[in-house]
């Protein structure tokens, strides 16, 4: 199963994605978190994407795209993956078909989770991620049981650094410019898939499911 969550910021990709890899068994990977990764331990890699991040713009194509192909050759990827936030532009999505033609694992969906654009402030500046495990929740549309404490490891809940009002509008315009043309890029090679991202979380899982139904390989 080869698929590829695409979505505004805040969309929902993260939290799908958390319950994908678990039904389907296959590895979840977010350039998001890889650089975040390479942030935390002061590697070479997060610090040439720290700035980008922290002002809400992509991190240069050649660094995101050299960070996939090497973890796509990795055999974990051999029985399928799980790309969350990649591609993000035309020439990310050219470059991720040569990979995969080369590895011989074509894309089988590329799952759109759609959402109106206005309700994204509310979401992003009100989301909580676990320190420890990475679990996503909101203040409001997915609250912890006990505040600031994750319900799954009990770990200390932090708001993201560029989960700020100003770094939030950057990132929806960014994206609205540099990653909705790959929409249509997908839609005629046939593999995009849209899901209403508007329902509530389960709800969006189970269309997801659907969708999946019937594709395991
Ligand atoms: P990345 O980490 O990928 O962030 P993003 O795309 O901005 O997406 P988010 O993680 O913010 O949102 P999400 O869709 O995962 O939403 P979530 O599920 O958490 O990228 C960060 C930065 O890294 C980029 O700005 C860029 O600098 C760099 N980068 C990454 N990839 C790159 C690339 N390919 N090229 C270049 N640069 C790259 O949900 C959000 C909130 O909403 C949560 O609180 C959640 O609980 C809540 N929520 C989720 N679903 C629902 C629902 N159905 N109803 C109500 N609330 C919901």
């Amino acid at each position: 199963m080869n698929l590829v969550l695409m979505g505004l910021p805040g969309a929902g990709k993260g939290t799908q994605a958390e319950k994908i890899v678990e039904k389907y068994n296959i590895p979840h990977i977010s350039t998001g978190d890889m650089f975040r990764a390479a942030i935390k331990d002061g590697t070479e890699l997060g610090l040439q994407a720290k700035s980008f991040m922290d002002q809400g713009a992509l991190v240069p194509d050649e660094v995101t795209i050299g960070i996939v192909r090497e973890r796509l050759a990795k055999p974990d990827c051999n029985n399928g993956f799980l790309l969350d936030g990649f591609p993000r532009t035309v020439a990310q999505a050219e470059a991720l078909e040569n990979m995969l033609s080369g590895l011989e694992r074509p894309i089988d969906f590329v799952i759109h989770v759609d959402v109106d654009q206005s309700i994204l402030m509310e979401r992003l500046t009100g989301r909580r991620i676990c320190k420890d495990c990475g679990a996503t929740y909101h203040l409001v549309f997915n609250p912890p049981a006990k505040d600031g404490v994750c319900d799954r490891c009990g770990g200390e809940l932090y708001q993201r650094a560029d989960d700020n009002e100003e770094t939030v509008q950057n990132r929806l315009d960014v994206n609205m410019k540099q990653t909705q043309p790959l929409l249509s890029f997908y839609e005629e090679k046939g593999y995009l898939r849209k899901i209403n991202g508007q329902q509530d979380i389960d709800i969006v899982f189970a269309d997801i499911e659907e969708l999946l139904g019937g594709l395991r390989k």
